[in-house]
């Protein structure tokens, strides 16, 4: 295993921001994590790099990083109903939820098209159109540092939230995920709640969808306001939708009668006691969306994005959103959080 010094990270975030880690090694292989304990221990400051695709580095990464890429998806068991299937963490995650629907292995349809590696999706539980990934997870295996030791992660110990994990709290920085087991459905069970998905699916005259049309229809949203990072830099959303507590929800929703949300439970209260207010309206709101600064911007179809036009730097980049944060507070009260893990 090669480890390099000032190593670029340009072509390992999506972003396409031009940094250096002081050090950067990739695991390719069981033989590679073996090799890669030792420098752990060496280290303070270690960032495991999935696909790069939910990062911004505002400058050089003083520390180790690595890139996980070890591979291989296996039935573990099935029967008539269900399949537990076991994806290596540097798998490319919509080639993995393509392998399943060609197996016609229901779950995952909802989530065709996000960007990154398996290994990424149970640290930030990652979602769209009404299905997070924490509904198909069974177990999540990941190397512990300090021990070396692989250790199993049940679905409820893995403390899912909305864009949330324990591997983004206080397991952070302690775990290397290597595996995550997936159990999916062999009669599927279809999720059409988010409006766009049915509005396209009749569209094209499918009364009757399957696992491969809704997966469709997903792509062809995404493709309709997402940009693609192989075309223009960006992270996906750059802020998480806010959550805010009733009092402040009604009195917005007088001034702003027209704010889109979502109710969600509380912190194990009952429904209806906050809203999720989509952050992208937000941002709208206050004239953002379609802006560019500089080499940066934030993208003309989703004001959640922010894109890099080519030569933004990561501080550039992190500036926009500063700006973007400030405004949305002046106007809405509301804080903004990063969905983005800045470095
Ligand atoms: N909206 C605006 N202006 C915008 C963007 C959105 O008014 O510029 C409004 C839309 O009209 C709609 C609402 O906001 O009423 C929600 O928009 P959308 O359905 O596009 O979804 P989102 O809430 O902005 C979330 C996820 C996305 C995911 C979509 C679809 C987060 C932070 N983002 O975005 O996830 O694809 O829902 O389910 O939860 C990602 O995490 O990187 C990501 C792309």
């Amino acid at each position: 295993m090669d480890v390099q010094e000032n190593a670029s990270l340009k072509a390992y975030n999506t972003f396409g921001v031009d940094v250096e880690a002081r050090r950067f090694v990739e695991v390719n292989s069981e033989a590679d994590l073996q090799a890669v304990i030792p420098l752990l221990s060496e280290e303070e400051n270690i960032l495991i790099l999935g696909g790069g695709s939910n990062v911004l580095f505002t400058k050089n990464f003083e520390g180790l990083v690595i890139r996980m890429n070890l591979g291989g998806i296996y039935i573990q068991e099935e029967d008539d109903e269900h399949v537990l299937v076991k994806a290596y963490s540097g798998e490319n995650w919509h080639d993995f939820v393509t392998w399943t629907l060609q197996r016609d292995f229901g779950g995952l349809e909802n989530l065709s098209l996000i960007p990154g590696n398996v290994g990424a999706a149970p640290m930030q539980n990652i979602g769209a159109y009404g299905v997070e990934v924490k509904d198909t997870i069974e177990t999540v295996e990941a190397l512990e540092i300090e021990t070396g030791e692989i250790i199993t992660f049940t679905n409820e110990e893995c403390e899912f939230g909305y864009r949330d994990s324990i591997f983004k709290r206080h397991a952070k920085g302690k775990f290397l995920i290597t595996a995550v087991t997936f159990r999916l459905t062999k009669e599927p069970v279809l999720n059409l709640e988010y409006g766009a998905i049915g509005s396209t699916l009749d569209s094209w005259g499918i009364d009757e969808p399957d696992i491969h049309d809704v997966s469709r229809a997903v792509i062809y949203i995404r493709q309709s306001k997402l940009p693609d990072p192989v075309e223009i830099g960006n992270g996906g959303s750059f802020f998480k939708n806010p959550i805010i507590e009733k009092d402040s929800f009604k009195s917005l929703q007088k001034e702003y009668p027209e704010m889109p949300f979502y109710e969600v439970e509380s912190g194990g209260g009952a429904k209806g006691q906050s809203y999720k207010i989509p952050a992208g309206w937000l941002i709208e709101q206050c004239g953002w969306k379609g802006k560019r600064v500089g080499e940066c911007g934030v993208h003309e179809h989703q004001a959640l994005v922010l894109v890099n036009y080519g030569n933004a730097t990561g501080a550039e980049i992190y500036a926009l959103a500063e700006e973007i944060m400030q405004s949305v507070e002046d106007q809405f009260g509301i804080t903004l959080q990063t969905e983005v893990n800045v470095y």
